[in-house]
């Protein structure tokens, strides 16, 4: 039995979700007849309170969405330099929507230092494009940014005029290790893009919330990039299912996150502290050739390199943790 640690957006839908999927009555989304789509938009927006919610067929076209309802042409937003919105989206910001992106050094735990982000935001001066937008993103790289930091980069962003949109594509996990609900996680900000297709299990699939007036524009550059669709409601109720019920085991993946770390450690290797679902291990450089053979030969499939991440999801149990920790102490224990 396979064990794929590349990501949690490897998991592949359970027969439940499938029947639900399957059963799902749908109808033509584009002229707002999909009644599953219309419930998982309000479910969504219910659970993280806000107005209105927007579903999208990815994350990235959902942040990319969200930055342009945000943004005019020549205004900017302050990011980060390993946020996904910047780094890991083709640029879709600048390419689709003429913003500048500001970006900021993350620090260790994942922030923008609130210093930074004041001394980012630019004066009005012809020179200058219009600072509009802050994006933040929860987790990110597994780490959790605590209620207070989100708090206060809320306050900044209130103080200073300006907008806060959260890629909470694993927003979830975030909520479930805090032991928050996702709507006073989120309270405070403008939007939040919500992936459905990561640790909760469903095959694609993300919901854009915000204000009324928002999501409307954002349904429009929906519509201009690409992403309408139409009886996607077979989609929508795998998101339906996932809300209802993978949300609460994320703990066990948390859970099976720790025991992997604890079980790298165990065998002399530097393990990043666990926070949610994903283990960042250093592999000495002269190993990882060999280690990348092995894991292949041992039928753990993860991306091997001298900083190695590891996700843990869905469609791996406490007992694939184990065997995939053998399977380590097979190459490190020779
Ligand atoms: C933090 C974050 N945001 C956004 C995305 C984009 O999601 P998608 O792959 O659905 O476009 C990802 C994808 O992995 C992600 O990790």
């Amino acid at each position: 039995m396979n064990s794929d640690l590349r990501s949690d957006t490897v998991t592949r839908p359970s027969e439940a979700m499938r029947r639900a999927m399957a059963e799902a009555p749908v109808g033509d989304d584009v002229f707002g007849d999909d009644p599953t789509v219309n419930r998982l938009q309000e479910v969504a927006a219910k659970r993280f309170g806000f107005e209105a919610g927007l579903f999208f067929p990815s994350g990235t076209q959902s942040n990319c969405a969200a930055l342009m309802a945000h943004c005019q042409r020549g205004e900017e937003v302050i990011v980060g330099q390993d946020a996904h919105t910047y780094k890991y989206e083709a640029g879709g910001m600048a390419v689709l929507g003429s913003i500048q992106p500001q970006p900021l050094t993350n620090q260790s735990d994942g922030s923008l230092a609130l210093g930074d982000i004041e001394g980012a935001i630019k004066p009005d001066d012809s020179h200058f494009a219009i600072t509009k937008l802050i994006t933040l993103e929860n987790t990110i790289g597994g780490k959790v940014l605590s209620r207070a930091y989100m708090a206060d980069a809320i306050a900044l962003a209130r103080r200073r005029k300006l907008l806060i949109h959260l890629d909470g594509a694993r927003v979830y996990n975030a909520a479930v290790k805090l032991g928050v609900a996702e709507d006073k996680l989120c309270e405070g900000f403008d939007s939040v893009s919500v992936c459905l297709s990561k640790g909760l299990g469903t095959p694609a699939g993300t919901v854009l919330v915000g204000g009324r007036e928002f999501i409307e524009r954002a349904r429009r550059i929906r519509k201009m990039l690409g992403g309408t669709m139409r009886q996607v409601g077979i989609l929508a109720a795998a998101g339906l299912y996932a809300l209802e019920h993978n949300v609460a085991r994320l703990a066990e993946d948390h859970a099976n996150a720790q025991r992997l770390g604890a079980g790298l450690a165990a065998l002399g290797l530097h393990v990043d502290p666990v926070q949610t679902n994903m283990v960042f291990v250093a592999v000495p450089q002269e190993s990882v050739e060999g280690l990348k053979a092995h894991l292949a030969a041992n039928q753990v499939t993860a991306l091997a390199g001298p900083k190695m991440r590891l996700v843990t999801h869905l469609d791996v149990n406490a007992a694939d943790i184990e065997r995939v920790i053998g399977v380590f102490a097979g190459f490190f224990r020779k």
